[in-house]
């Protein structure tokens, strides 16, 4: 995950404990196997590594992010679980798949994180992940260039920490470092904050932190203020926010030669 983003884990699990549960059908997709040895990249708080384990696989969980990490070896101490680079890491020991949730749109050099994950597989491993495709989160981040720019002269695309690929651009990356591309999906997903008003603000107070990174704390509450009335029409339904996620899903296999 990206090292600007202050992850903070208890607001992770208390207040955006929807990313481990939408991740469930990725594990599905994932299908593991006992004994099958398992990475979970970008792990988070380990709620999906456990669910992983569930299975008899023998997982291990990495991270960028040291909160998370502790966070994850205290919940699920019987899982290994270590502080490493998404864009940069090495495994002692080949494993049989490479499972994602909701991470690698944190890694902005996806041919690095395809290298290490590639390096990381047997001959054959599958490559199961999730994350956010072209068109992710785009009003929110429309409604934030307008008002960072028009209020206080800030260029947003300067501080977007986000890759959000189409899935011709991720398929052809993954075929061009050594992927077969077996299934692959872009899909709408509009995703419910559960705690109503303030559910915006949960929002962009988790994963949205480098856009604010220099404003005062009555600027931050003006830009929510303006982003809550701009949004709305479109995202607020029946007293909830709704992010207009959009996610790509995709298994690859790693050619065997
Ligand atoms: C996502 O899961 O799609 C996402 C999360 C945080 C920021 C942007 C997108």
């Amino acid at each position: 995950m990206n090292s600007t983003n202050a992850w903070h884990s208890d607001h992770y699990d208390n207040k955006l404990n929807f990313v481990s549960e939408l991740g469930k059908g990725v594990v599905e997709l994932l299908d593991p196997k006992k004994d099958e040895r398992i990475l979970d990249l970008g792990c988070g708080t380990g709620e999906l590594a456990d669910q992983i384990s569930q299975s008899g696989a023998i997982v291990t969980g990495i991270d960028l992010s040291e909160s998370m990490i502790n966070s994850a070896k205290q919940k699920y101490p019987h899982i290994p679980f270590f502080i490493e680079n998404g864009e940069n890491f090495q495994l002692r020991e080949q494993v049989d798949a490479v499972f994602s949730n909701a991470a690698l749109h944190w890694m902005t050099s996806p041919s690095k994180v395809i290298t290490c994950v590639r390096n990381a597989l047997k001959g054959g491993g599958r490559f199961v992940a999730e994350f956010g495709g072209k068109g992710n989160v785009e009003r929110v981040i429309q409604s934030l260039t307008g008002i960072l720019h028009d209020e206080y002269g800030i260029d947003a695309s300067l501080l977007n920490p986000w890759y959000f690929p189409s899935i011709g651009e991720y398929s052809t990356l993954l075929e061009q470092l050594g992927f077969r591309v077996v299934y692959a999906t872009h899909f709408d997903r509009p995703t419910e904050m559960t705690d109503g008003e303030a559910g915006l603000q949960h929002w962009l107070k988790g994963f949205a932190g480098n856009f604010f990174s220099t404003l005062t704390d009555t600027e931050k509450e003006n830009v929510l203020f303006k982003m809550a009335a701009q949004l709305r029409d479109e995202l607020y339904i029946n007293g909830s926010w709704y992010i207009d996620y959009k996610r790509i899903r995709i298994m690859a296999i790693k050619d065997s030669l």
